[in-house]
């Protein structure tokens, strides 16, 4: 019989047994099922609620089974529908009746809340060290970097000149916004919904707190309905996994563009790209594409728990179970992404000569053209039109504003001397942005250093 069968009097129809059961998927959280379970049982114990001898029982029990599922000798049903009956059924198989009282006081809504809360942040953790080694490839690499000028773009126009170092920073707070992201989460989704019963809490004296405690939990959720019909947390880690994601794709989008013979930018290592099979010259970037294409699949994770919890009743209902396997999928997705990712980044050749050289062509120094008549008096739109207009001028004899004569830059205003070379070099260009968060050595160099100070503390 179901441990819920008393009222029935027929079976469960063979196609529903399968259709409703969640054991294929959450018995993933077999550990944080079974911990959430002791620390009711000694909360209960302690309580009087049950003897203390029951509760040692109990306890013992579910320490066996939880070693035998580790050592692989658990078999779990289909019949028993979810982890939770099935752990409490396999606990009476072992210890007899006094299993039976592991539920007193609780209810499954509480318990898959509960377990869901803590198999998420155990998981994220995972997420989080992923993150952090990103970081640091990317402090490593970006340190060598701070003098390997390379085009900025906007609207993949080049823009103005920056450097390979100012690059990977950028992606570097990106990916520290993650990493806070997460632990900002980690502290609304750090509570305990236990005692919230099936929604309406119970008449037994639980310490909630107690069994909290002794789990871990900052503290517990306020509100047994609350506690129960909530999945702001996984809906919340979604968007975090998802925006994570956002940035791999557009970090993934740009090692797709330079690694092709157009921008060559950079040369992937072997062991991160792989051949065509009838193409023989074929070096593709599939590791990058992969995660691009990964990125849908986390959104749709998303989208899904978003819509599962869209107009769902107070309290738990039934449709709160497909919360489970698209988190799961999009948690392992998101680590093993970041993973990949890193390993792409660390073995990644940066062909610094061809940036550089990609750098002084495309009129990325017009803006300091402009700058440089300004510094000399004259306003910037007026400014900006004279560099337009020499800008126009190159355009139509295929070349540079460094290649042009003092002549020439005279024909468009008087201002110009000898010293707008110097003013509007490659180096002046990059090196003279000395203002904080800009991509001149010095500004980077300080950004580096307070990066590494800060990935030490976290
Ligand atoms: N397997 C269920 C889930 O994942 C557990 C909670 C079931 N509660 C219930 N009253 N049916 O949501």
């Amino acid at each position: 019989m179901k441990l819920w069968g008393g009222r029935f009097t027929k079976n469960t129809n063979s196609a529903v047994e399968s259709f409703h059961s969640s054991i294929s998927f959450d018995s993933k959280m077999y550990k944080e099922d079974i911990c959430g379970s002791i620390a009711h049982a000694q909360m209960l114990g302690k309580q009087g609620i049950i003897s203390p001898d029951e509760a040692k029982q109990i306890v013992d029990g579910l320490n066996s089974i939880l070693a035998d599922i580790e050592a692989g000798n658990v078999e779990f049903t289909v019949e028993a529908e979810d982890i939770h009956m099935n752990v409490e059924t396999i606990l009476t198989e072992r210890i007899g009746a006094t299993a039976k009282k592991l539920h007193t006081g609780r209810s499954r809504n509480d318990q898959v809340a509960l377990d869901m809360r803590m198999y998420t942040m155990n998981k994220t953790k995972e997420v989080q060290q992923e993150l952090k080694e990103l970081m640091s490839a990317l402090l490593d690499i970006a340190s060598s970097h701070t003098s390997s000028y390379m085009p900025g773009y906007t609207h993949l126009q080049k823009a103005q000149p920056i450097t390979l170092a100012h690059h990977l920073m950028a992606y570097f707070n990106m990916f520290k916004r993650d990493y806070d992201r997460l632990k900002d989460w980690h502290k609304r989704t750090n509570l305990s919904p236990l005692g919230s019963g099936a929604l309406a809490a119970t008449t037994y004296p639980l310490d909630r707190n107690l069994a909290a405690n002794s789990l871990g939990f900052d503290g517990i959720t306020k509100n047994s309905l609350d506690g129960v019909s909530d999945r702001d947390f996984v809906i919340e880690l979604c968007s975090c996994l998802s925006i994570i994601m956002t940035h791999l794709s557009r970090f993934c989008e740009e090692f797709i563009l330079w690694a092709s013979n157009e921008f060559s930018f950079i040369e992937l290592d072997d062991g991160y790209s792989t051949g065509s099979s009838i193409m023989p010259q074929k070096k593709n970037p599939d590791v990058a594409e992969l995660i691009r294409g990964k990125t849908g699949r986390v959104y749709g994770s998303l989208i899904s728990i978003l819509t599962v919890m869209k107009s769902l009743p107070l309290a738990y209902n039934k449709d709160m179970q497909e919360d489970k396997e698209m988190t799961f999928d999009a948690l392992e997705t998101v680590t093993g992404c970041l993973s990949v990712f890193t390993g792409m980044l660390k073995t990644t050749v940066f062909k610094v000569e061809n940036m550089k050289n990609a750098a002084l062509r495309g009129f990325t120094n017009a803006t300091d053209v402009a700058d440089y008549l300004v510094n000399k008096g004259m306003p910037f739109r007026d400014a900006h039109a004279v560099s337009g207009k020499l800008v126009f001028y190159c355009i139509e004899r295929s070349t540079d504003l460094l290649s042009l004569s003092l002549d020439e830059f005279k024909a468009q205003s008087d201002l110009f001397e000898n010293d707008v070379y110097e003013a509007i070099s490659l180096e002046t260009c990059v090196e003279k942005r000395i203002v904080d968060g800009g991509p001149s050595k010095v500004s980077v160099d300080k950004q580096i250093k307070n990066a590494k100070e800060m990935l030490l503390k976290i």
